[in-house]
């Protein structure tokens, strides 16, 4: 089996979701819920034996080595993180916790266990990292996308405290051999998005006739990947990367971030005409930047796709419309999701 941290999020929900509908190998999802965590993502899988969920901390290695202990899982995935970087400007320490006290936590019993593994174990055991493109810092309009030879320069405490990570990560590989990989990936949407980040937010307030807020100019460039491609990528990965490894996983789609909400709106009034005809575009609403908003993401892939063989399936076009359409079939998700903390954060963070 594998043991999945950060799983009852965002990219860790659809990874165990796809994992289990390719293969019978079970799961353990070690998550803490923190608001960004939800159970509800595995309604399709209630009553599955093969998918085990244990509430705790990554960074609580007694608790940690008791569950290796108890499970014996081949490999570790860890997507647990505090994620988003407006939060992180608001509230930088429980990103300094988790991502970097809370990874090295993890790392420890990770370590313990992988060490007194037999040696055939020991061999197939691995440590993927799930990272990201932000912690290689901002570029500007011409430059070639981010390889993974890019130099470290985040901007954020979210990107710092992810850099902070990996880099405990290769360390444990160069000084004690753990059997690591790291993947840096670009910006994902899709399903189970939880509904403060653009995409999602943007859907969900374009149906309830709200603003869509769009920070500065909009003119601040992402590439945007659909969230089962960064999961292919990292069973690819995890099935036959080379250890120590870093993979950059990304979709080859920079957008402007008005242009994302255009396409947004664009899909909507087609699929959900507004009753007043008009279109979901008249909501868009410039609001004040983000501190420090990094300009520009670009992933360079080629590693993964020539080592590998990986491809996205999916482009920016063909995903988005899965991604509205999916927001339009599961109003009680997002309905369910957006009370409660979400309220609270969404009157905090925006002043509209
Ligand atoms: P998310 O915020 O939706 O989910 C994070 C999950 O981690 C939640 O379920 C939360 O409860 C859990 N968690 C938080 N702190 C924990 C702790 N101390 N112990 C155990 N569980 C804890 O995030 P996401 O968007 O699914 O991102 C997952 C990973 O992928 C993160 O490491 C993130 O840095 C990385 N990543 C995200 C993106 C993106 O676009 N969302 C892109 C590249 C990389
Ligand atoms: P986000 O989804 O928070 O991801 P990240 O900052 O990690 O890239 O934001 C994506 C882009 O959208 C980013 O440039 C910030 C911008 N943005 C807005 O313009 N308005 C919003 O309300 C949010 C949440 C983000």
């Amino acid at each position: 089996m594998i043991l999945v941290t950060g799983a009852a999020g965002f990219i860790g929900s659809n990874f165990v979701l796809d994992w289990l509908g390719a293969c019978d190998e079970p799961v353990i999802n070690l998550d803490k819920l923190t608001y960004a965590g939800n159970l509800e993502n595995f309604a399709s899988l209630a009553g599955d034996e093969r998918h085990i969920f244990i509430q705790g901390d990554i960074g609580d290695s007694a608790r940690v080595s008791k569950l290796l202990a108890e499970y014996q899982p081949r490999a570790v995935i860890n997507f647990a993180a505090e994620s988003h970087v407006d939060r992180s400007i608001l509230g930088p320490a429980d990103f300094i916790q988790t991502n970097v006290v809370g990874t090295f936590g993890l790392l420890e019993a990770v370590r313990a266990y992988w060490g007194a593994l037999p040696e055939k174990e020991r061999a197939l055991f691995r440590f993927l990292h799930v990272s990201t493109d932000e912690v290689y810092g901002s570029l500007e309009p011409d430059a070639p996308a981010f390889t993974e030879t890019h130099r470290y320069e985040p901007n954020s405490p979210y990107s710092a405290s992810k850099a902070a990570s990996d880099h405990l990560v290769r360390a444990y590989h160069h000084t004690y051999g753990l059997p690591v990989l790291t993947t840096n990936c670009s910006n994902n949407y899709g399903p189970y998005h939880f509904p403060e980040k653009l995409i999602p937010l943007c859907i969900h307030n374009a149906l309830a006739g709200k603003p869509l807020p769009i920070y500065g100019d909009g003119q601040q460039i992402r590439d945007w990947l659909y969230v089962k491609d960064h999961c292919s990528a990292i069973r690819r990965v995890l099935e036959a990367g080379r250890l120590g490894e870093v993979y950059n996983i990304g979709g080859w789609n920079e957008k402007a971030n008005l242009d994302v909400v255009n396409t947004l709106c664009h899909i909507l009034d087609e699929e959900q005409p507004r009753v007043d005809g008009k279109s979901y575009a008249e909501q868009v609403t410039f609001v004040t930047d983000r501190p420090g908003h990094d300009r520009r993401y670009a992933i360079d892939a080629t590693k993964l796709e020539r080592e590998l063989g990986w491809k996205p399936a999916e482009t920016f076009e063909t995903g988005i419309r899965k991604t509205v359409r999916w927001y339009l079939d599961n109003q009680d998700w997002v309905a369910n999701v957006t009370s409660g903390t979400y309220r609270e954060w969404t009157a905090k963070q925006y002043t509209l």
